[in-house]
């Protein structure tokens, strides 16, 4: 029997019955939805809609529906079409007709709404969290690697050399941009449509901001058509939790290359990397592919919600049903990502020290230096360049490295050169010399060590 049956003649066809409801995904918002209508019965037993003594045997009610789920008692049926629903449902046959004032001056318009951001509240806190221990997990492979050091890229050709601390620092920032947006869609999710009911309001006594206040909210929606049709959160939450994808498939993409054989920088250990079925050498990457992979959902999320929104008219409409899923599923994988990058991050790199100083010995990456060398003896730098363009290519044709022209073929070159270019030449020395504020040079790297230390590890110490 459906709550809004006497209306009709006959019967939903069982096929649009399934089609209808949303119980299947729904059910995942139960607690919200008995924690939004324990704040809701009570604000109607505070304002005297029903007496103090009917609300409290109401939250006695939906604390027992709350006991039965997690027994395992109460469980999604698809004939109660949503959880709302099946939570009235359950809540009459426990207390008989006193069940049915739960609803007064409510509709599912604005219940929906309470849980959905009620829940996404309390995910966006979850998704902080493990947002800030892949930052700590990140943190501690820098802290470790200062002096480690690793080709830097620039269209993915060799450019200059890095400390792998600063590498890894870039990516903390960015994570905490990823923070940073969160926190402030959350603003906006934290706003309380409860009391708007289908769509103008009630001509009961309600309280909202009571009800608000009680379920955590900082505010509540000042005009009750847009608190039923607004779904902006959705997206925007989507929208931030597409660029959490996009630096994690950005960093995944890095380590399948440091560990390909070609770069050989890293080498994934046992406990994160599988073998192939058939070849019996192979150790593949697929924790980070899945993690490349798994942004493609998420995108896909934002454009879905973006194109189920556009056009409607106000206020509620069932379109809306659609951004659940949507939803859930942003959250899992987001969630499951970062956990999964971290353990990665803590576990499952072994940094190759060989192959990463032979890459960075082994190339022209420190030619800007030569060109600054020119510049400290007074040459102009579009100069510099141009002499130090010809003697990248003078070693090209003679098949070897700066360091090994001799200080007469480097005097040949321009009289200026001294013996101590052979020190600019070494790469450790290279990366020191980064001094510039921001820049990879050891002392800057330290620097942001010790601010991202006092923010995520020791605050106010
Ligand atoms: N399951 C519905 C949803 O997710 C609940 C709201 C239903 N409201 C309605 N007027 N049919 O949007």
């Amino acid at each position: 029997m459906k709550t809004w049956s006497e209306r009709f003649e006959e019967g939903l066809n069982p096929f649009i019955e399934r089609f209808n409801a949303s119980i299947s995904f729904d059910f995942l918002l139960l607690e919200e939805d008995l924690d939004g209508s324990i704040a809701h019965a009570q604000m109607l037993g505070k304002t005297g809609i029903i007496s103090p003594e009917e609300a409290f045997q109401i939250e006695t009610g939906l604390e027992t529906i709350r006991r039965e789920a997690s027994q395992g008692i109460f469980k999604p049926d698809f004939l109660d079409e949503d959880v709302h629903t099946a939570v009235e449902k359950r809540l009459t046959t426990l207390l008989g007709p006193l069940g049915k004032k739960l609803h007064t001056g409510r509709s599912r318009n604005d219940q929906v709404g309470t849980d959905l951001r009620l829940w996404l509240c309390r995910r966006i806190d979850d998704l902080d969290s493990h947002l800030k221990c892949l930052q700590i997990a990140l943190f501690n492979k820098a802290e470790r690697n200062l002096f480690t050091l690793i080709p830097g890229y620039t269209h993915l050709q060799r450019a200059q050399p890095l400390s792998l601390a600063h590498h890894f620092l870039a990516y903390i920032e960015m994570i905490g941009r990823d923070r940073s947006r969160l926190s402030d869609v959350r603003e906006r999710v934290d706003i309380c449509p409860l009391g708007a009911a289908a769509l103008a309001g009630t001509s009961l006594p309600i309280d909202r901001v009571y009800t608000a206040k009680k379920l955590g909210f900082s505010n509540i929606y000042s005009n009750s058509l847009d608190a039923v049709s607004d779904r902006d959160f959705t997206v925007e939450f989507t929208a931030a939790a597409s660029l959490v994808m996009v630096h994690l498939s950005r960093l995944a993409e890095e380590i399948i290359l440091w560990s390909s054989e070609e770069f050989s920088f890293v080498s994934l250990t046992d406990r994160c990397s599988t073998g192939s079925s058939l070849m019996p050498q192979k150790k593949n990457p697929d924790v980070p592919e899945l993690i490349r992979g798994k942004s493609g959902r998420v995108f896909g999320h934002l454009q879905g919600l973006l194109t189920m929104s556009k056009g409607l008219p106000m206020a509620y409409n069932k379109d809306f049903q659609e951004d659940k899923e949507a939803i859930f599923d942003t959250y899992k994988t987001v969630s499951d990502c970062l956990k999964a990058m971290t353990i990665l991050i803590d576990e499952g790199l072994d940094f190759c020290e060989k192959s990463l100083s032979e890459a960075v010995e082994s190339d022209f990456s420190t030619a800007t230096d030569v060109a600054d060398y020119l510049v400290s003896k007074n040459i102009p730098f579009r100069e510099a360049y141009q002499i130090v363009g010809r003697i990248v290519r003078i070693c090209l044709s003679k098949e070897i490295l700066l360091k090994d022209l001799t200080l007469k073929e480097w005097k040949e070159i321009h009289s200026c050169f001294e013996k101590d270019i052979f020190e600019k030449l070494i790469p450790a020395n290279v990366v020191a010399g980064r001094i510039s504020e921001g820049g990879t040079g050891f002392n800057r790297v330290q620097e942001q060590l010790a601010k991202w230390r006092n923010e995520l590890i020791s605050p106010n110490q």
